[in-house]
């Protein structure tokens, strides 16, 4: 008795063990997208969950045993109801989501596929480099695909409200946003590039107006619409200006590291080279670790209020002219701009792309169903 008892513990156990891979990913319609081979290929093991029930099973410490969790592109799906799950469970998975996040505006796998874009494939792979640290807790890789592509308005991101006030909006391609510029790096993140992040007839589907900025826990800007005007356009530290569209959390945005507090590029913090190494009280993306008295002097970590705060760096300059976030720029149109996602065009021209019988891996996106696309884009054009 007591014997088959150990053995069921020791195999319990076991279980356990395997069931704790590097990267969680969700059902998601049953397939396999382009960020799974890119896991693998940086050489993270994977589960995918085998039906929505076991991601409605997981309790927050079974979410917390992964390096990761990724919710990949669905090949640029516009039905929200694709992460129903995500908003339904947020109250479970959210607390164990502590480390570094990438929220990508695009849609990287569907660009990979039918496209074989090599900035495609750089961005799966840096975002996945960089949420899969393992350090302060689980990572989340999250595109949001197509979702929010028709929103004109901001609207917030219902499954992520556990985490913070994310708002979003799209109508974006009158013409295509295609110029993509970084503003943020990583030791991790050595793939992507401006260069092949822009020009993917559209780079660029959701912007971010709203993110959570302060705090060891805020977001950074890690790719942005360059020149692109309106709700949520920002300036940067190269002096460029533009509107998210990757943001993330755990990345060291530019300007962060030369030991100037920079207030108007959201620095807390700034103690150059120090950042982020320990006893440092600034992170790597020039957040107080424990909470900011003033720019540039961090609580220390004793306790919370009574503690003597520490100068981090006494040569911030709060003072410095602020830029105006909505600078106008003129968006030169470039002549390959698609005006719009068209499908049928694309597929003509990309006749290799078209998918097979054998090109089993992850196809919600399938040849017969071009004309419905095109149908339903031009009605979506119409109304836009
Ligand atoms: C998008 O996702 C929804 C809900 O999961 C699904 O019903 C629909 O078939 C998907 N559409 C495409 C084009 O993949
Ligand atoms: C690590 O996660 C904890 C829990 O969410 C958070 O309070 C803390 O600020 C995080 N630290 C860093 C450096 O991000
Ligand atoms: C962005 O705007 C700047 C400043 O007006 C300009 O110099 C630059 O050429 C623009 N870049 C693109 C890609 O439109
Ligand atoms: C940005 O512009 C300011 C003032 O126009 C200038 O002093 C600074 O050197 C510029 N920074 C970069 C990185 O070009
Ligand atoms: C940062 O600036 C402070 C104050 O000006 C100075 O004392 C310190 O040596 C600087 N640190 C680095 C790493 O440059
Ligand atoms: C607080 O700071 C001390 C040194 O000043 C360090 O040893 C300790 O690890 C820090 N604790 C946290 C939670 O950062
Ligand atoms: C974008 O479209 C233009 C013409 O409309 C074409 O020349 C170019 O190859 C397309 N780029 C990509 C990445 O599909
Ligand atoms: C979408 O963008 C176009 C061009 O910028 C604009 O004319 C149109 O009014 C926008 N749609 C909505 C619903 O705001």
């Amino acid at each position: 008795m007591r014997a088959a008892h150990y053995a069921y513990v020791a195999l319990a156990m076991l279980v356990d063990l395997a069931l704790a891979e590097d990267v969680l990913f969700p059902h998601m319609h049953g397939l396999k997208y382009s960020e799974y081979d890119q896991a693998i290929k940086l050489g993270l093991t994977a589960h995918v969950c085998k039906d929505e029930d076991e991601w409605y099973s997981m309790t927050t410490a079974d979410f917390a045993k992964y390096k990761a969790i990724v919710i990949p592109d669905c090949l640029c799906n516009t039905s929200l109801s694709t992460i129903q799950f995500l908003d339904d469970t947020k109250r479970v998975w959210s607390p164990a989501v502590t480390g570094n996040m990438v929220l990508i505006g695009t849609d990287p796998s569907f660009h990979a596929k039918w496209f074989d874009l090599p900035g495609a494939y750089a961005m799966m792979q840096d975002a996945l480099s960089l949420v899969s640290m393992g350090k302060n807790g689980t990572g989340m890789y999250f595109s949001l695909s197509c979702y929010y592509q028709s929103n004109a308005a901001p609207m917030p991101i219902e499954a992520l409200s556990e985490i913070g006030n994310f708002q979003v909006r799209g109508n974006l391609s009158h013409p295509c946003l295609n110029n993509a510029h970084l503003v943020a790096k990583s030791s991790v993140m050595t793939s992507l590039n401006d260069d092949i992040a822009s020009n993917w007839n559209c780079s660029v589907h959701e912007v971010f107006s709203e993110y959570p900025r302060s705090g060891p826990g805020g977001f950074e800007a890690l790719a942005i619409a360059l020149n692109a005007t309106g709700i949520g356009a920002r300036s940067f530290a190269d002096n460029t200006s533009g509107i998210p569209y990757i943001i993330a959390r755990g990345a060291t945005p530019l300007g962060c590291g030369n030991n100037i507090t920079e207030t108007e590029y959201n620095e807390e913090c700034d103690d150059g080279a120090a950042n982020g190494t320990p006893g440092d009280l600034c992170s790597s993306s020039c957040k107080c670790l424990h909470g900011m008295i003033a720019p540039g002097i961090c609580r220390s970590n004793i306790t919370s209020s009574s503690s003597s705060p520490t100068q981090s760096s006494t040569r911030f300059t709060n003072s410095r002219a602020i830029r105006p976030a909505n600078r106008v720029f003129g968006i030169a149109r470039q002549p390959g701009n698609e005006p719009a996602f068209r499908p049928i065009e694309w597929a003509t021209r990309n006749p290799s792309r078209h998918a097979t019988s054998s090109d089993s891996d992850c196809s919600t996106f399938s040849p017969l169903w071009l004309p419905l696309w095109a149908a339903r884009n031009a009605f979506r054009l119409s109304n836009d």
